[in-house]
């Protein structure tokens, strides 16, 4: 056999290995960490709220405690105030935002909704219904919960409370 077919054939081998190894892993239980998209919707309402950040702005104190914040506090909104050239906003109270809506409501709104920033709406936006459905019915079966975050304050007000100020 020439040198350059041997090395063919050892590197066939050493690729088949690889790949091998990597199914193997990939099929074992211990390493998968991450549960499997639920198939319930309010399961998986719950599982795109942790998943896709809502609870980053709209629970308070959910980024200090990373993520270990009873799941009754969840999406009850947060007085710390985004500050920048709109104003000063904060992220609504969910349980209560939803608690006022229809589902069909909700899907219609989400469709053109364009809060002011940091308010990603873009990333909802992108959602398919399935996913805005879901949602809303895990947030519904929450039910209502908090009080109202703090009214939005128009530019060159200054807020009284805590607030992250943007350039
Ligand atoms: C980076 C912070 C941030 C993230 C992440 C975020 N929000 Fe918000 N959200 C806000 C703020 C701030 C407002 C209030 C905006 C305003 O006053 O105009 C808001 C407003 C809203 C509103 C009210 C819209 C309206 O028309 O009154 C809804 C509904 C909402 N968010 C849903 C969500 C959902 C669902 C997620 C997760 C997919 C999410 N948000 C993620 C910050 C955030």
């Amino acid at each position: 056999m020439n040198p350059s077919k041997r090395l063919g054939i050892a590197l066939a081998v050493s690729l088949a290995e690889g790949i091998s190894a990597w199914v193997a892993l990939a099929q074992s239980p211990s390493v998968r960490t991450t549960p499997e998209r639920p198939g319930d919707a309010v399961a998986l309402g719950r599982y795109l709220v942790k998943t896709t950040g809502c609870n980053d702005c709209h629970t308070s104190g959910y980024n200090a405690a990373a993520g270990n914040l009873a799941e009754a506090q969840w999406l009850t909104g947060d007085n710390l105030g985004w500050k920048g050239p709109w104003g000063t906003t904060y992220a609504t109270n969910l349980r209560l935002y939803f608690a006022g809506l229809t589902e069909a409501q909700w899907l219609a709104h989400a469709r053109v909704m364009e809060p002011r920033p940091p308010m990603p709406w873009f990333n909802l936006r992108a959602m398919s219904d399935t996913d805005l459905r879901a949602i809303y019915r895990y947030v519904k079966a929450a039910g209502p919960a908090g009080e109202p975050a703090p009214a939005y304050l128009p530019p060159g007000k200054t807020p009284a409370g805590p607030f992250v100020q943007f350039p």
